[in-house]
């Protein structure tokens, strides 16, 4: 349909066993690297919210503060970092989730957020939706309304993963999803 997702989607490298053997990394630096195709990405994401009435855009550390604050702007909603532990100096709500080995943790400051303010949360790519689950919970704890997850790209083959949670299930977004 879109002609600017199939070159979004050309834009992102795969690199095979990256960050261990079996995995197929999908690296969007290589999108960051034709302004076109990243100016193309972020007002994919700016056409769909900038009407919904968004006053927050929560982006997932690390590469979700790459997506996050340019739209963000663009909508006129404010920027709230969620953050990997111990990174944040104020008080904050902790959120701990699985990772295929282990687990891991994000943070968000206390007062950032207002109850009853409407979220949007961007991150680069949902794999299990872990990452994605956790965030709504941070926002869910300062009493905002997680209108949706927006990503850029996701890996077709963990959608049964992601699809059986229930916190990602209704309220995802994938610009160049297939
Ligand atoms: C990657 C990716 C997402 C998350 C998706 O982040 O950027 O945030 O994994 O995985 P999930 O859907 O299974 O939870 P990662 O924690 O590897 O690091 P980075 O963003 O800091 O590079
Ligand atoms: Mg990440």
């Amino acid at each position: 349909d879109d002609p600017r997702i199939q070159a979004i989607q050309s834009s992102i490298r795969v690199v095979p066993d990256f960050p261990k053997p079996g995995i197929m990394f999908q690296d969007i630096t290589t999108l960051l690297l034709d302004p076109k195709v990243f100016r193309d990405t972020i007002d994919l994401f700016v056409e769909r919210y900038k009407s919904k009435n968004i006053s927050v855009v929560a982006g997932i550390e690390a590469r979700g503060f790459i997506f996050g604050p340019p739209i963000a702007l663009a909508i006129g909603a404010k920027f709230v970092p969620l953050r990997k532990p111990k990174k944040l100096p104020g008080k904050v709500f902790r959120q701990e989730y699985d990772l295929e080995y282990g687990s891991d943790c994000l943070e968000m400051h206390v007062g950032a957020v207002a109850s009853g303010e409407r979220a949007l949360v961007v991150d680069d790519l949902i794999a299990t939706g872990g990452t994605l689950g956790a965030a709504m919970k941070l926002l869910e704890c300062a009493g905002a309304e997680v209108v949706e997850c927006a990503c850029v790209i996701e890996i077709p083959a963990l959608k049964a993963c992601y699809y059986m949670s229930s916190l990602i299930y209704t309220s995802s977004y994938v610009v160049a999803g297939t």
